[in-house]
């Protein structure tokens, strides 16, 4: 079945250039990129998010560039029509601009990632330039930025005042003349979200940004409803999934203790056709 046509970071400047929203959701495994792909994701991130959602880890700083190019891997092996972006996990990008263009280098070498992205605005100028100049697509992502959670000391909202929500604007712009071929804005007041999206001409992908953002990402075990834990604002639950695998579990373990599993429709007979 043809999935129409690859999405490349052209797709996507033309897309913002036209007026269309782009859909971008994260996946970390080859039957996820599938069905997203089916249902027509624009790009797909294998998000650090990776390290909370499936390798059970208290944030996304434990994360390394092997843990995110093994699910690279996974998620490339269903060959999406989705643009694939592979995310730099915290200090694969901050100590030297050698691991910077090493580590983005891998991505697309050995995970088979078509761009990267990493966290950071006008500070992260020198990197973004040197993965740039490998030929390496660079996706900025500035506001709530998970791996500064430390420094943000928790995971707050940001640019609500105007020294902050002015320094994102100068960011985004910034990113945009350093080569970004987009931006991730997370977290930050909707209003703002729009200010930027009109200020600059790579498009903009909203989490927790509101509705004027070119496009949108989420998890997608969150989206999904995977786990039944209090989710942030943002985040609308389009399933109950994990509402359905407990109920579908509890069934199989009740039929086989009170032997209803396997039936003989689910059972091989001897008897020859
Ligand atoms: O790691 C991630 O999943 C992300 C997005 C949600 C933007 O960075």
């Amino acid at each position: 079945m043809s999935r129409g046509k690859k999405i490349t970071i052209r797709t996507l400047l033309d897309m913002k250039a036209k007026g269309e929203k782009i859909a971008m959701l994260t996946a970390y495994d080859y039957q996820m990129a599938l069905l997203e792909d089916q249902a027509g994701i624009e790009i797909i991130l294998i998000g650090d998010s990776l390290g909370m959602v499936v390798l059970g880890y208290e944030n996304t700083l434990p994360v390394t560039v092997e843990e995110v190019i093994h699910h690279l891997k996974a998620v490339t092996r269903a060959k999406p029509r989705a643009l694939v972006v592979g995310d730099l996990p915290f200090m694969s990008y901050q100590a030297s601009m050698e691991d910077a263009v090493r580590n983005a280098g891998r991505m697309v070498k050995e995970g088979g990632a078509e761009a990267v992205k990493l966290e950071g605005g006008r500070r992260m100028g020198p990197v973004i330039k040197a993965i740039r100049d490998a030929d390496i697509p660079v996706m900025g992502h500035i506001g709530l930025t998970p791996q500064s959670v430390h420094q943000f000391g928790g995971y707050r909202v940001q640019g609500k005042d105007p020294k902050g929500a002015e320094q994102l604007c100068d960011d985004a712009k910034f990113l945009e003349d350093v080569g970004c071929f987009s931006v991730v804005l997370e977290g930050i007041p909707w209003r703002l979200a729009e200010k930027i999206t009109g200020s600059v001409s790579i498009p903009t992908i909203g989490i927790g940004a509101g509705i004027h953002c070119d496009g949108q990402v989420l998890v997608v075990n969150d989206m999904l409803g995977m786990l039944d834990e209090a989710a942030p604002r943002f985040v609308k639950r389009y399933a109950e999934t994990g509402r359905v695998i407990v109920d579908a579990v509890s069934e199989y373990v009740r039929d086989i203790k009170e032997g209803r599993f396997p039936d003989l429709d689910h059972s091989y007979s001897d008897e020859k056709r």
